[in-house]
């Protein structure tokens, strides 16, 4: 019988966390997103979970608000994972084939890349993603999609991304206080471009940008394969933050003044164009330059561009990816960001919308929703056997999460974090 599946996704952030539920309808394409939220993120610096309890209460929030939306209950999401504190290492794992006539099966694929997976961990550190870059198989070397074919000896050369088990373990704790399994953990980057980059612009080589509140995370690809990733920490926050500072307001009115005035580029404001303080908060009466609050921006995010601009010098890609930048997250909001980006990174610019989705609901159509949209996409690629089907889940009851009933099902390496 033809079933429907439901996907969740939930990106914590530092300021907003976003639960978007989707269901995959059997005939259907693409993906229907049929429950959408934004809470605001209590408990997280600069992408990192500093206080569970408040992340669990956050994602319960956000949880219940799509749930109430789609009309039906969630048991299970794939997180987004951010903080700065990741990883790298290069890997390699080799097989034999299994079958006796020596075609590459799904199998050995899977075997081949748990083999890379064994490497010397740090201390501190956890496995999120082993990246497959290329395959050899017996003398046949750069392939990137052996399935299928037939040899001996299969090998692979991979990259492993790590991020910092205190973070994994604060997540799952989190994610169980708040009666959510997790299905899945996606290094936020990847999962930012899962959603706004296409296959062209991978293959010509492309570098996403998400600049979010606490930190500002990129990822690079050519040729259709990840050739870097990072977390950097600091975010459009520290916009609001220097604003605050510079101008002696406080932080709220410091954000309004960014959102409702802010611009990325103090050369396309007037030196005569003044914000009275009086309009956005009774206690304030001064005026200020529009031109100063440009200034202060714009150097914040020269130095946000120039970090990413010192990653893609490290990779050797510097001005050199034909398909430029796409900037997503809160920050690529800001007015005329296009333009600095492009006087720093000497890239052409744009910025990303959430793409391959049936009847995208307004709210998800923004740069802010790429990571959510791209853990969604990244859980449509998952086996069947690894989906729910809307079937196993209840009749609509009214939030009474049963709060770490989710323990039995989360299967694997993600069981050991549980308390
Ligand atoms: N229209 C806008 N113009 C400028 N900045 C904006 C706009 N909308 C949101 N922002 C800024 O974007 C930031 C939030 O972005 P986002 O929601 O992507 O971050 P996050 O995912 O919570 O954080 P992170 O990914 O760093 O953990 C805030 O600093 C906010 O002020
Ligand atoms: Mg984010």
């Amino acid at each position: 019988m033809a079933k429907d599946f439901i996907i969740a996704g939930i990106d914590i952030g530092t300021s907003n966390t976003r639960t978007v539920i989707a269901q995959q309808i059997r005939g259907e394409q693409q993906l229907r997103i049929v429950g959408v939220n934004v809470t605001p993120s209590i408990g997280i610096r600069r992408g990192v979970i500093i206080n569970v309890e408040d992340v669990a209460k956050t994602i319960n929030e956000a949880v219940e608000g799509a749930e109430r939306m789609a009309g039906f209950p969630i048991k299970q999401a794939i997180f987004n994972i951010g903080g700065s504190d990741i990883g790298f290492a290069s890997s390699k794992g080799v097989i034999a084939i299994g079958r006796a006539d020596g075609e590459v099966s799904e199998d050995d694929i899977n075997r081949v890349i748990g083999e890379a997976q064994i490497i010397q961990l740090p201390a501190n550190k956890e496995i999120v993603h082993v990246i497959a870059k290329k395959y050899r198989l017996d003398d046949q070397d750069n392939l990137k999609d052996p399935l299928g074919m037939k040899g001996v000896r299969l090998e692979v050369e991979a990259l492993v991304i790590e991020s910092s088990s205190l973070q994994v373990k604060n997540i799952s704790k989190a994610a169980y206080q708040s009666g959510i399994e997790i299905s899945d953990l996606v290094l936020e980057p990847l999962a930012a471009a899962e959603s706004v980059l296409t296959k062209k612009q991978k293959e010509l080589g492309v570098v996403m940008i998400n600049i979010g509140g606490g930190t500002t995370s990129l990822a690079v690809y050519e040729e259709g394969e990840l050739l870097h990733t990072n977390i950097l920490p600091v975010g459009a926050g520290h916009i609001t933050n220097d604003i605050a500072i510079g101008l002696r307001t406080s932080v709220e009115v410091a954000e309004r003044i960014k959102l409702e005035y802010g611009s990325a580029l103090a050369s396309g404001v007037s030196k005569d164009d003044g914000i009275d303080l009086a309009q956005l908060d009774s206690k304030e009466d001064d005026v200020i330059s529009r031109y100063h609050v440009a200034e202060i921006i714009e150097a914040r995010l020269e130095e946000i561009f120039s970090l990413v601009q010192k990653e893609l010098k490290l990779i050797g890609k510097a001005g050199l990816l034909p398909a430029g930048a796409v900037l997503v997250g809160g920050g690529a909001k800001m007015a005329n960001i296009a333009e600095l980006a492009k006087d720093v990174l000497g890239l052409p610019i744009q910025v990303g919308f959430p793409l391959g989705f049936g009847g995208i609901l307004d709210k998800v159509d923004d740069p802010l929703f790429a990571t959510a949209a791209g853990l969604i996409l990244w859980g449509g690629k998952q086996p069947e056997e690894k989906r729910v089907g809307l079937s196993n889940i209840k009749a609509f009851k009214m939030f009474s999460r049963p709060t770490g009933d989710a323990v039995d099902k989360v299967t694997g390496w993600l069981q050991r974090f549980l308390p």
